[in-house]
């Protein structure tokens, strides 16, 4: 039996298949290619372009493949973007996942993998945030993935489909080799923006504010390997595949650092000046997000394999190194 993965061509998804690939997985890719690209799928997953909101589409991948379980990777992921385009989200996001569990009940597929975030616990009461913590976002992705959770649930509840919510902190870096990492159009995230810098293709980082209540003023994140979080979402597939019940796991290192903090690590890694100004806050940005991830350690069994987030970089790098300018398709161009 196959597992499905949807968003299979995008910077995770790409991490996951490859991983499952490599543990003797039979993998179906779905993607749309809109942010995705066809060149960071594994040789070994059958691929099919399409969006998971075409029932027609979807129905007719479901008849072709015996799919055991499904994981869940198809989601417009930019906060800022999500602030000044709400619909988007949940449109994409939220009426996405209603479509997909409808084809999943109408064809008796039973367990999801769902890639959740950090962002559906908005602004943190209590550092390092647990998995019972209020979910209250601060920004509309937040709020699309929240909802997600929330209809999976009752899907649950009513139709017997069980699900595990990955609730991911910040997640970098590339596979050790480098044949698979990120590539975002335009891209919004902190460590690859500083390794556009450092690679001399942006002029400066500019650090979103420095007058957050941390210790030098900048926010503060948890950063996750990628290669660790695709390996949580193949132990919270075994633990469904067990019979196990629906639940949700935080991802992340439990160790913060601060804006400031990625960029000298990044510095010492590439040994370039990479140059940085102070700039205004982003709109929709958490002070702090650390996890608590003993959770997922206890339950699942994860051993992420990258405790230091100077190992992180070094494999973004090696990425950007080998590849400046990314996938040779240019998919996931705006
Ligand atoms: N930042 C800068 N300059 C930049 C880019 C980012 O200072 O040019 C800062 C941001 O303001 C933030 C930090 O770097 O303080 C990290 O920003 P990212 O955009 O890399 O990541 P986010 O924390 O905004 O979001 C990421 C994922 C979300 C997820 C969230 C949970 O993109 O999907 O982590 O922590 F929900």
């Amino acid at each position: 039996m196959a597992i499905l993965v949807l968003g299979g061509a995008g910077y995770i998804g790409s991490h996951t298949v490859d991983r499952l690939i490599e543990k003797g997985y039979d993998v179906a890719v779905v993607d749309n290619l809109v942010t995705g690209h066809r060149d960071a799928v594994n040789d070994k997953a059958r691929f099919y372009q399409g969006d998971v909101r075409d029932a027609d589409f979807m129905n007719n991948v479901f008849d072709q493949e015996d799919i055991e379980g499904v994981i869940h990777f198809v989601a417009f992921s930019i906060v800022p973007e999500s602030m000044k385009d709400p619909l988007k989200y949940f449109d994409n996001n939220t009426a996405g996942m209603v479509k997909l569990l409808e084809v999943m009940h109408k064809h008796d597929v039973k367990k999801i993998v769902f890639s959740s975030t950090a962002a559906t616990y908005g602004e943190p009461k209590q550092i390092p945030i647990k998995e019972t913590d209020p979910q209250i976002p601060t920004n509309p992705y937040g709020e699309s993935k929240l909802a997600m959770e929330k209809i999976m649930h009752w899907s649950d509840i009513a139709y017997g489909i069980k699900f595990v919510a990955l609730r991911y902190f910040n997640v970098a870096g590339a596979k050790p080799d480098g044949s698979i990492g990120e590539d975002h159009h335009p891209e919004t995230h902190l460590v690859p923006i500083i390794l556009q810098v450092a690679a001399g293709e942006r002029e400066q980082l500019q650090i979103f504010g420095d007058d957050y209540p941390t210790e030098d003023g900048t926010n503060i994140r948890d950063y996750v390997h990628v290669v660790d979080l695709a390996d949580a979402h193949i132990l919270a597939l075994e633990y469904l595949k067990e019979g196990k019940d629906s639940n949700a796991f935080n991802l992340g290192s439990s160790t913060g650092f601060s804006n400031k903090q990625m960029l000298d690590a990044a510095r010492e890694v590439t040994g370039k000046p990479i140059p940085a100004v102070m700039a205004p806050r982003r709109a929709g940005d958490p002070s702090t997000l650390v996890a608590a991830s003993d959770k997922a350690r206890t339950i699942l069994g994860w051993a992420p394999q990258y405790d230091d987030v100077k190992e992180i970089i070094k494999t973004a790098w090696n990425w950007k190194q080998t590849h400046p300018q990314g996938y040779n398709d240019r998919g996931g161009k705006d």
